[in-house]
């Protein structure tokens, strides 16, 4: 593949999920613009509606109008949150502050996702949470008043982490936590503060104080850096060209892939431009080149968690070893994300497993050919067809439309970033 010219990536979707939960919460009316459409956005505005906000349709391009009324509704029907394990672990934090009950469940992927992890915390803080399925979904919380939290997370996890801060939000109360092996995607804190709320960070804690208020805003939400992953792997994978991708949200929590990739030999360059709510926005700028392999240790992991499937691929292109250390956090992804991450490369010809926790990928130029099993991950689907991208390679993929769920029209992107180069 030849690539070339500039493209854009959807809306980030890690944002686009706070900025809708957050306007809901406004009293009164919010534009957000570049937000994303995809599945899991969706999942997002759909329960909001049935908890009584107004949030006009998703559509690419077009800005959506949410009109909050302060607080949430009694929804009259069980929440469904599809694929999206931050719209129901995020969604759990707030509805933990409101005195009404709800149950929420989601598609077969995320049904089987754990949920004590933000049940726990959160019934310390006063919330009832009633299991009809073990860990997983369906859950039924009764919202309370809140009391207020200290609490050491059993993982790095921004969705946790979220969750805590939310039900600080909406209940009014201090609450107080520490990451264990690195910080998580800060999103949550950027945003609070930039409504006047206190987050201060010290000696690995972060402490919220309910200083601020939420008011309607107004918001352009970046690229998702995570989306823009794949179209960086296409490109270095590429036979020559330059890549711009253009307006990606440049976060350094979110970013911990490029500097492994920079590690690797990857030639990857950043161009910063505007920052909004805290979230600092550039341009990327890649060239194809040859990549070796590296250790990415686990203090590593929380800033690039979501595109370790797209590392994964590259590493078995690259000259050498990769090493993931402690990502047994993967199995519990939108699928075993490790299980399937190892298993997937090796039936395409690649040499991988899993030791312990960690991911030990034997890197060389073999020419990909087999099938790919996604069970319905969507960056399992993308990170496997920028390897069907390579001259000669024939991988077959079982569901590359579940790439919806975060990147509507990701097939058609990567033909795309190809063709231009062609003109
Ligand atoms: C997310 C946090 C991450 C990530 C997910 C989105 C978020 O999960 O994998 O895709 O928006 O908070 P964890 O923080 O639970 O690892």
């Amino acid at each position: 593949m030849i690539v070339g010219g500039s493209v854009r990536v959807p809306g980030d979707k890690s944002i686009t999920h706070r900025v809708l939960l957050l306007s809901a919460l406004a009293r009164g009316t919010s534009r957000l613009g570049g937000l994303l459409t995809s599945l899991d956005a969706r999942s997002t505005a759909r329960v909001l509606r049935q908890l009584g906000a107004g949030v006009s349709p998703l559509r690419l391009g077009a800005a959506t109008i949410v009109t909050g009324r302060g607080s949430l509704l009694r929804p009259t029907e069980i929440l469904n949150c599809g694929n999206s394990g931050t719209t129901t672990r995020l969604l759990l934090g707030l509805l933990s502050a409101h005195r009404f009950s709800a149950t929420l469940t989601g598609d077969q992927s995320l049904r089987r996702r754990p949920m004590r992890r933000v049940t726990l915390p959160l019934s310390t803080m006063g919330a009832r949470f009633t299991e009809r399925n073990g860990d997983g979904l369906p859950l039924t919380v009764e919202g309370a008043r809140l009391s207020p939290l200290s609490y050491e997370l059993p993982v790095s996890s921004a969705q946790i982490k979220g969750a805590i801060l939310l039900a600080g939000v909406a209940g009014e109360v201090e609450v107080a936590l520490r990451e264990p092996h690195g910080r998580s995607r800060d999103h949550t804190e950027r945003l609070l503060r930039a409504f006047g709320y206190t987050v201060r960070e010290s000696d690995d804690w972060i402490s919220f104080s309910p200083t601020g208020r939420i008011e309607p805003f107004e918001i352009e939400v970046p690229g998702d850096p995570s989306s823009a992953a794949f179209l960086v792997g296409a490109a270095i994978l590429a036979q020559s060209g330059e890549l711009r991708i253009a307006g990606v949200g440049v976060n350094p929590t979110r970013i911990g892939f490029l500097e492994v990739l920079r590690r690797m030999g990857g030639q990857v360059r950043t161009e910063s431009g505007a920052t909004q709510f805290g979230e600092p926005v550039g341009d990327l700028l890649v060239r194809p080149g040859a990549l070796r392999g590296t250790e990415v240790l686990a203090r590593e992991i929380p800033g690039l968690i979501d595109e370790i499937p797209l590392l994964a691929v590259l590493a078995s292109r690259a000259q050498g070893t990769t090493t993931f250390r402690q990502v047994g956090e993967l199995r519990v992804k939108e699928s075993d994300r490790l299980g399937l991450i190892a298993e997937n490369l090796r039936s395409i010809g690649a040499r991988a497993e899993v030791q312990g926790e960690d991911l030990v990928i034997e890197g060389d130029d073999f020419v990909p050919q087999g099938k790919v099993r996604t069970a319905t991950d969507h960056r399992l689907a993308m990170a496997f067809a920028v390897l069907g991208t390579l001259p000669g390679a024939r991988v077959r993929i079982d569901d590359i439309a579940c790439a919806a769920v975060s990147f509507p029209r990701f097939a058609e992107t990567l033909r795309k970033i190809g063709k231009r180069a062609r003109k």
